[in-house]
């Protein structure tokens, strides 16, 4: 059976007919287009699917697209302004943060809501936000720069 449900992806409201199993990143990638978020173990282990659900970082893979109806979703493509790239994603430009780039999206989705929590946060607290996200390339020197970089950068704008 299919369910008609309303996400507001990136601050527009998108209507979908989709089955009761289908997963919210799947529905972002298949459904709306938004390839961006991207879908590497689909068991919640690495994070890259992360996406923001008002605001708060969840695994768009294990999500059923209807538990959401009605709910904001902030994808990769939707943390740039009009200004262009946000804060976080100069960041991880600027330090090298990313290689292959297959784990960044998920990256920055978690990384933006931990410095919306977290304006300053430490060493140790920035390889706690970041420890539910895994990078197969970087060796986690350069992102951990970047979350420093982008808190400068958030701070600098404020
Ligand atoms: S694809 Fe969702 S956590 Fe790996
Ligand atoms: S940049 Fe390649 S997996 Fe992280």
């Amino acid at each position: 059976m299919e369910h008609e449900i309303t996400l507001v992806v990136n601050g527009a409201a998108r209507r979908v007919r989709v089955p009761a199993r289908r997963l919210l990143s799947d529905c972002l990638r298949h459904d709306l287009g938004l390839t961006g978020t991207h879908v590497g173990c689909e068991h919640g282990v690495c994070g890259c699917c992360t996406v923001l659900l008002d605001g708060e970082p969840v695994r768009s893979c294990l999500t059923f697209a209807v538990t959401v109806d009605g709910r904001d979703i902030t994808t990769v493509e939707g943390l740039a302004g009009p200004g262009g790239l946000s804060p976080v994603q100069r960041a991880f430009a600027e330090c090298h943060g990313l290689q292959c780039g297959f784990c960044t999206p998920g990256f920055l989705c978690t990384v933006t809501a931990f410095l919306e929590a977290n304006p300053a946060p430490t060493d140790e607290e920035v390889l706690e936000g970041i420890s539910g996200n895994l990078c197969r390339c970087t060796g986690y020197q350069n992102i951990v720069k970047a979350v420093h970089r982008a808190a400068e950068l958030l701070a600098e704008e404020a």
